[in-house]
């Protein structure tokens, strides 16, 4: 194999192309092919020069557009025949992101790689949401968890230990849960009062925040759709005061419609 190929696990952060990190940014316009997911948002793709290859291989909940095998295949075949792979993922590679499985596959056939890590989710769409994951007095930490079972088995999560007042939940690709989700939180000694916000397409123009309780949050999220994160903890009484990206942007008319901000 030729030493100066490369295949690059990059992260792109939740879809505002300026939380992209500038070593992403270097690597997307010097890629000489970009494999990207759902998750990479339109603006991000923009900055890919054109001329270069891009190949989608993106999945939606119960429908793969590409399994993962194949993913793997085709990483596998592209490291052969080009010098700069750039697999690009939302968020951080390494949340929620499968880049460690395909680092392991890339290690396992002795191909280099570099991996840059991403903004994740849960960091970057509660801040553009104006909840802060810890606050003094509030939240003296943060569990993250998937929401998401596989679709023969039931969703196990750890509900005790998630059920802790003095930290923040943050829930990724939990929306078809989400009743189940607070259910078993409230039964494991959660209050219903809980805070409890929903974050639709975060970071990006289309953001649409939900801010409600534990116990309203599957009626009050009717209206959205994935990609959504969960954030449930006191932290999230803090959203109105530091509600800084809508009102922000409402200034500039482009917000107003997506706020959705319901107290219950
Ligand atoms: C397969 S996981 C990928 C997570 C990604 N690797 C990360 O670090 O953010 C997909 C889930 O991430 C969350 N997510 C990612 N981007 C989001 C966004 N812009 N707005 C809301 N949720 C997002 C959602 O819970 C979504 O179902």
């Amino acid at each position: 194999m030729n030493q100066s190929r490369k295949v690059y696990l990059v992260g792109t952060g939740p879809g505002d192309p300026e939380l992209l990190t500038v070593k992403a940014l270097r690597l997307i316009q010097s890629a000489d092919v970009v494999i990207y997911d759902r998750l990479v948002s339109e603006a991000i793709l923009e900055q890919i020069p054109s001329g270069v290859s891009q190949i989608y291989v993106g999945k939606k909940s119960g429908n793969h557009t590409l399994p993962q095998d194949e993913i793997n295949q085709l990483l596998l075949n592209l490291a052969e025949s080009e010098r700069t792979v750039v697999r690009l993922k939302g968020g951080d590679p390494f949340i929620f992101g499968r880049g460690s499985e395909e680092a392991v596959l890339l290690a396992r056939h002795g191909i280099k790689f570099e991996i840059v890590p991403g903004i994740t989710a849960a960091s970057a769409c509660t801040t553009y949401a104006g909840i802060p994951l810890t606050h003094r007095g509030l939240a003296q930490g943060v569990q993250i968890v998937t929401g998401h079972s596989q679709l023969d088995k039931p969703l196990e999560l750890d509900w005790k230990a998630l059920a802790d007042a003095n930290k923040t939940v943050v829930i990724y690709m939990g929306f078809a849960n989400r009743e189940l989700i607070s259910r078993k939180l409230i039964e494991a000694g959660l209050d219903k009062t809980t805070p409890a916000a929903a974050i639709q397409n975060g970071t990006t123009a289309q953001q649409t925040r939900v801010i409600t309780t534990l116990a309203k949050l599957t009626e009050d999220t009717v209206m959205l759709q994935a990609p959504v994160i969960f954030v449930i903890g006191k932290v999230v009484s803090l959203a109105d005061q530091l509600d800084w990206f809508e009102v922000e942007n409402a200034i500039e008319g482009d917000f107003t419609d997506n706020e959705k901000s319901l107290h219950g």
